[in-house]
């Protein structure tokens, strides 16, 4: 098995002595999609910055071969796509061009190779009609979605995003599920939204206080009701009855 993603051992103090992750190990294999599900607090958001080096802790990661260490986080973070929650975190550029044109600029691409990554970035969101606007105009969603083509121009090897179909309108949500749904990218999901995560992901990694708790199938591990309430969390609405 190829894994494009290997955590051994991983543990993760914030500076003011919370510890948010306790010997997290973890392997991806290319092109798995999975959901990181867990209560508030778990270590979600966490676990994901520590993908492209945003957070630093004790243990390995190694992303497509390269370690996750000062000295290597350029070439990292040209394999790794991470979309955080908030969208005001991620853009902050005058226009959707200028956002969805950052990443490919700093990789030194000639400008028409830059606007072609753009307009194909923008074009698999469907957000290409908003190229020349400004991002503080487009609603939640709309910016929600420049947000996955400001990673997409990077052609990442690998999707991460927190909390992707949070604040959505029930459209808003479910397009941007059918969007994740046509990418053959290897996927990370953090989620609450445990009915995304079911129609997204091949497997589910449980986390509480830190911890890895239950890792496998989606199927098993979101209709496990017992499980899931042992750690405050409810079965997807699609299995209830
Ligand atoms: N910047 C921070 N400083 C201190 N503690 C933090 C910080 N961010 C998160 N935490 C704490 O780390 C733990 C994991 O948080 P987080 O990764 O955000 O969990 P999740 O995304 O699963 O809700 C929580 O106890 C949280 O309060
Ligand atoms: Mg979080």
């Amino acid at each position: 098995m190829s894994e494009i993603i290997f955590i051994e051992n991983l543990s993760y103090t914030y500076p003011d002595g919370t510890e948010a992750l306790r010997e997290v190990s973890l392997a991806v294999a290319e092109g798995e999609r999975i959901g990181l599900v867990g209560p508030n607090g778990a270590g979600k958001s966490t676990l994901l910055l520590h993908l492209n080096g945003l957070l630093q802790g004790e243990g390995r990661i190694e992303v497509c071969g390269i370690s996750v260490t000062d000295g290597r986080l350029d070439e990292v973070r040209l394999k790794v796509g991470l979309v955080f929650q908030d969208p005001d975190d991620q853009l902050f550029m005058p226009t959707v061009f200028d956002d969805v044109a950052f990443g490919p600029l700093n990789m030194d691409l000639a400008r028409p190779e830059v606007e072609r990554r753009v307009e194909q970035a923008l074009s698999e969101v469907d957000m290409l009609y908003a190229v020349e606007r400004c991002s503080h105009h487009l609603s939640f969603g709309e910016r929600k979605r420049v947000c996955v083509a400001t990673v997409l121009s990077m052609s990442p090897q690998v999707l991460a995003l927190d909390e992707p179909t949070t604040n959505l309108d029930p459209r808003h949500r479910r397009q941007i599920i059918e969007l994740l749904r046509q990418f053959e990218l290897t996927t990370l999901v953090a989620s609450h939204d445990l009915d995304a995560v079911l129609d997204l992901c091949d497997r589910v990694v449980l986390l509480d206080a830190g911890e890895v708790v239950a890792d496998g199938p989606a199927d098993g591990i979101l209709t496990d009701r017992a499980l899931l309430e042992a750690h405050s969390l409810e079965l997807p609405l699609s299995r209830q009855s």
